[in-house]
């Protein structure tokens, strides 16, 4: 077979968009220019403009006073993102927050504050712009921009390492509801949280469940902060571990969670980490892989988003299908016997001791 010329790649397969063509142009350039849209989301986040508009219309003037912006300058990001759909501007000259706009307040149970700053920064910035290198060699974007894995580099950088976590916590507070509804955590004695943040997702499974016992485990650095833990009593029904998941985790529990974890890894370290949970379970135990399941099929899901976000960030690391979660269960003892959706975007994968 002939193999195609440089420059000029072969056509994979039948267009798939049913949609009219005239318009093709006009939207591709949309979704080019969106790198424009995520660093004025990013700025404006940095800023903090959300929370200065948080009680009612504002002056670019005094917006500009207190964050120390070029006042011209922020005129056109804030127009610029009042075309987004981000804010508005009033026949004043003032600008007022939208719900969309809301999103970027650093409180509120819908902030998504934090990731703005995470995917916007400098450092990570660069780490997308690798994924041509990422395509073409597979190696991790953040390996080759940063010159270490994610984890090593976050440990270094605490001022990228606190947005991060700040956002792992948000977003599993954006999730837990789904995943307390989604399964019966009474049945257990002690539930384990193996890479577990600072205990967002461990609290609310615990808050549920007023007979339980709990056990966080993560980096040092990032369960030095446990606050979602320390309300309503639930430290003193909680042991917080600084550890490795890759060498061992605490033994004791009848329940092991592996929140959002294992699409961060390849599967040696994958099956390590199951592997290690797998020994400390009890005999009547249960393992419970919370994260996205990437379906076997064509339509749009965050879940195919999310995957070239994990061939970007770490080696190896993958969103699975269920046919990966059984051949991983498997390599490490366990036994694959149900997959639990969930009113999230993560189902509960379950296992036994196999
Ligand atoms: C994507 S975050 C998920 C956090 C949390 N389970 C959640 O759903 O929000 C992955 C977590 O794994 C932790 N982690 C990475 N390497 C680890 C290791 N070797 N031992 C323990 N935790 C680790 C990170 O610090 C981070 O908190």
């Amino acid at each position: 077979m002939e193999s195609a010329s440089p420059g000029k790649p072969e056509a994979l397969g039948r267009a798939s968009d049913p949609g009219r063509t005239d318009d093709a142009a006009p939207r591709m350039l949309q979704l080019l220019n969106s790198f424009l849209t995520v660093q004025a989301l990013h700025v404006a986040a940095g800023l903090g403009i959300a929370d200065l508009l948080a009680d009612g219309p504002v002056s670019v003037e005094d917006v500009a006073a207190v964050t120390g912006a070029h006042r011209p300058s922020l005129y056109r990001l804030l127009r610029m993102l009042a075309g987004a759909g981000v804010f508005t501007e009033e026949a004043d000259g003032r600008f007022a927050l939208t719900a969309l706009g809301g999103t970027l307040r650093s409180e509120g149970p819908a902030s998504v504050r934090d990731w703005a700053l995470y995917v916007g920064a400098p450092e990570t910035w660069e780490v997308w712009g690798r994924l041509h290198d990422t395509v073409m060699t597979g190696e991790p974007g953040f390996l080759l921009a940063r010159g270490m894995p994610m984890w090593d580099y976050l440990a270094e950088k605490p001022e990228l390492r606190a947005p991060f976590d700040r956002w792992m916590t948000r977003q599993s507070d954006q999730h837990n509801a789904a995943i307390v509804a989604g399964y019966d955590f009474s049945r257990f004695r002690t539930v384990a949280d193996i890479g577990g943040g600072q205990g967002s997702t461990l609290a609310a499974i615990l808050r549920a469940n007023p007979s339980l016992r709990g056990i966080l485990l993560d980096m040092p650095q990032v369960v030095a902060h446990h606050a979602p833990l320390e309300a309503d009593g639930l430290a003193q029904r909680c042991e917080v571990v600084g550890g490795d998941m890759l060498l061992r985790v605490p033994p004791g529990a009848d329940a092991y969670l592996v929140k959002r974890v294992l699409m961060d890894w390849g599967d040696e370290q994958a099956t390590r980490i199951l592997r290690n949970c797998a020994e400390a379970l009890t005999a009547d135990g249960r393992l419970l892989v919370v994260e996205m399941v990437l379906l076997p099929d064509n339509e749009p899901s965050p879940a195919r988003a999310f995957d070239l976000l994990m061939l970007l960030m770490h080696r190896g690391a993958r969103v699975r299908t269920e046919a990966e979660f059984r051949d991983l269960f498997a390599a490490a003892g366990l036994l694959l016997t149900r997959v639990i959706p969930t009113a999230s975007p993560n189902s509960i994968i379950e296992g036994v001791p196999g």
